[in-house]
């Protein structure tokens, strides 16, 4: 098969390096990619915002399969354009991608189908949003509606910071995705990620992951995109998988099918597990990053074979199996990050770490004069496996350490939640 993959970080690293060990795979192409799936691919500098351009390309190169990475082409219609050009895709079209493009929607979903999740409320106007806080009390969430890369949420302490962040919603702080507010409960509990690959009738679990999303150690400072993960998450037992699919999942594929937007992709479940039990967070409609990162080692089937699978309705017939070893990643961020990051700084000794047992995922780099140099938030995801979290830890900070690049900036603790629970096991 040709493939083209869509997206240039360490998720789309992860799932190039995957799908060029699939026999299946002729040629694949990246549109537009980066210099570590440069080792897999042929990137090509396509305009993915033009859908035009991107179907032009496949029929040009006699595409005959495309995964889409990231989210933001999916909610803006790609594979819709795709699938009217005849070409199969990996990724739900707009309408089934409102599961993350519109925090509302999904809630409504929630509601309508018995599916747990935080109690809410949906505002389109700042004085309804604070009735309801003063109703609710705090802690209490606030969440812009639509894509706003992971800023849209606040956890709101008091009544003041509550009102605050909804009056910086409707102010446009988000742009479009602040037009309408969703207010919901605070839930207390363990945070786990779980994905499934969906072909519109049925769901096939497909990994689990913790990851951190604070910039500092000890999970404290700002939110960002994803400091590191591990895979598999010690709080999804199989009891807990099997559940989640029973009160979570199968319900939205089924609600998704009944609205006629079938789902067809990869669903990444954000789940809370409360002391009542597991709570939807919010839905992606595409693997995490980084959580892909971990995944992607363990798996052990035809990465390209599954995916094709989902697109041709066939996951009821097929399974995946994950190798036992764990897998962690730490990412390595240019210092600034998640603020304003310093881009063009030279990173050396790729090649060594590469040579200590782990993958180096490319997140946000760039070939200046031949040399690798950064140029994103997050740059580097440094990934190995081991029998247990701690012994994949301990060989991922050991290829950190030889590389070379005295403007990045790691936190230490990756995995540290699951290492206490395996010393205590020990
Ligand atoms: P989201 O973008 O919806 O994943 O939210 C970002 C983060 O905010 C989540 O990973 C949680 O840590 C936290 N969060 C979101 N909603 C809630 C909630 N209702 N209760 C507690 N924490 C939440
Ligand atoms: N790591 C969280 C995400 O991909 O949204």
């Amino acid at each position: 098969m040709k493939v083209l993959l869509i997206g240039s970080g360490g998720r789309e690293h992860a799932l190039a390096w995957k799908l060029a060990a699939s026999p299946l795979l002729e040629k694949l192409y990246a549109a537009p990619g980066n210099p570590g799936i440069a080792e897999h691919a042929e990137c090509v500098p396509l305009d993915i915002r033009d859908h035009a351009s991107v179907v032009d390309f496949c029929r040009d190169k006699a595409v005959d399969f495309v995964v889409v990475g990231p989210e933001a082409p999916l909610v803006a219609g790609l594979a819709d354009d795709l699938i009217s050009a005849g070409i199969p895709v990996f990724g739900p079209t707009a309408d089934a991608a409102r599961l993350e493009g519109s925090k509302g929607f999904t809630k409504d979903l929630c509601a309508r189908y018995d599916i747990p999740t935080a109690a809410y409320g949906r505002f389109a106007d700042a004085a309804h949003a604070k009735d309801y806080v003063r109703r609710s009390g705090t802690p209490i969430v606030i969440k812009a509606d639509g894509l706003a890369a992971g800023k849209g949420v606040v956890i709101a302490m008091t009544e003041e910071e509550a009102f605050a962040a909804i009056d910086d919603c409707f102010s446009g702080a988000f742009g479009d995705s602040g037009a309408e507010v969703v207010v919901e409960e605070f839930m207390e509990g363990e945070e786990a990620s779980f994905f499934c690959l969906c072909d519109g009738k049925t769901a096939l679990p497909f990994g689990t992951a913790q990851d951190h999303k604070r910039v500092g150690e000890g999970d404290t400072g700002a939110n960002t995109g994803g400091m590191g993960a591990y895979s598999p998450a010690p709080v999804m037992t199989p009891e807990m998988v099997s559940r989640v699919m029973r009160e979570i999942v199968e319900p939205t594929l089924k609600g998704m099918e009944e609205m006629g937007s079938p789902f067809v992709g990869a669903l990444f479940v954000g789940l809370m597990i409360t002391v009542d039990g597991p709570k939807l967070i919010e839905y992606n409609v595409r693997f995490g990053d980084p959580e892909c990162q971990v995944l992607m080692p363990r798996l052990e089937d035809d990465l390209l074979a599954l995916l094709k699978g989902a697109v041709d309705g066939q996951l009821a017939h097929m399974s995946a199996r994950w190798r036992d070893d764990a897998a962690l990643t730490v990412v390595m961020a240019a210092r600034g990050y998640p603020g304003t990051p310093e881009k063009g700084s030279v990173i050396r000794g790729l090649d060594a770490a590469a040579a200590a047992d782990a993958e180096v995922f490319h997140a946000g780099t760039a070939l200046e004069d031949g040399a690798v140099v950064a140029s994103g938030g997050r740059v580097l995801n440094v990934t190995a496996l081991g029998s247990n979290v701690t012994e994949a830890r301990d060989r991922a900070y050991h290829a950190v350490d030889r590389i070379d690049w005295p403007e990045g900036f790691c936190r230490r603790d990756i995995g540290w939640r699951a290492i206490e629970r395996e010393a205590g096991e020990a």
